[in-house]
């Protein structure tokens, strides 16, 4: 088969796929392990390689909620703490089979500005995603919750620069669905061709 072909139907494939509709069951650690080996060979100005994750497997993935809902809990003013939104944040990796704390380490080389690291690391995530959706794992990238909370940085000990960048969750769907995906404009609509 045409590799472009290939490649193309993959990137157009990768749906982003709320944990809730995942369907609990395993996906290889093998297969994890190619999923992190892809985000090694994203782009990276002046080999800084800013990429950092933390794996949460199998049975482990709800240390990663209650850490969450722990953080959310902690961190709250009890004025606008919701008891739903803790539950969620607790119970959000129910059914994943992998969780993956993706963050930036701001290296040494300050002359690579902060916006090209976290390209780099965007780069790296979307590298991940495509792998994933190549063997049919389900895919969710998220920044909600307590993401950019400084306790967020903290609980993982980043240092001062670093940067939280997401979390993904990695499962199976039933029949290895994935939504339909939709784009609001056409690339034309989005592009100037001198
Ligand atoms: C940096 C980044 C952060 C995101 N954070 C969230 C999030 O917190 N919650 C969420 O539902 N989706 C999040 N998304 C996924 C987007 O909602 C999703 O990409 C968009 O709806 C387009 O759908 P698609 O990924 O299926 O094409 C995030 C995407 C990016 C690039």
């Amino acid at each position: 088969m045409d590799l472009s072909l290939i490649v193309r139907g993959i990137i157009k494939k990768r749906r982003t796929t709320p944990p809730e509709d995942f369907n609990g069951k395993k996906v290889d650690h093998q297969i994890v392990q190619e999923i992190l080996d892809a985000a090694n060979w994203a782009p990276t100005h002046g080999q800084t390689e800013p990429w950092r994750f933390i794996v949460y497997e199998y049975a482990k993935v709800s240390k990663f909620g209650q850490l969450h809902a722990e953080l959310y809990k902690k961190n709250t003013d009890p004025d606008v703490f919701l008891e739903k939104k803790y539950d969620k944040l607790l119970h959000r990796a129910d059914k994943a089979s992998h969780v993956i704390v993706v963050y930036l380490k701001r290296t040494d080389k300050k002359n690579i500005p902060l916006n090209e690291e976290i390209s780099a690391v965007a780069c790296a995530v979307q590298n991940m995603l495509l792998v994933a959706t190549s063997h049919n794992v389900a895919s969710y990238w998220g920044t909600g919750g307590m993401c950019y909370d400084p306790s967020m940085k903290e609980a993982f000990k980043l240092e001062e620069e670093d940067l939280m960048m997401g979390f993904i969750f990695l499962g199976k769907t039933q029949n290895d669905d994935l939504a339909e995906g939709k784009r609001n404009s056409s690339i034309g609509d989005k592009t100037i061709w001198i």
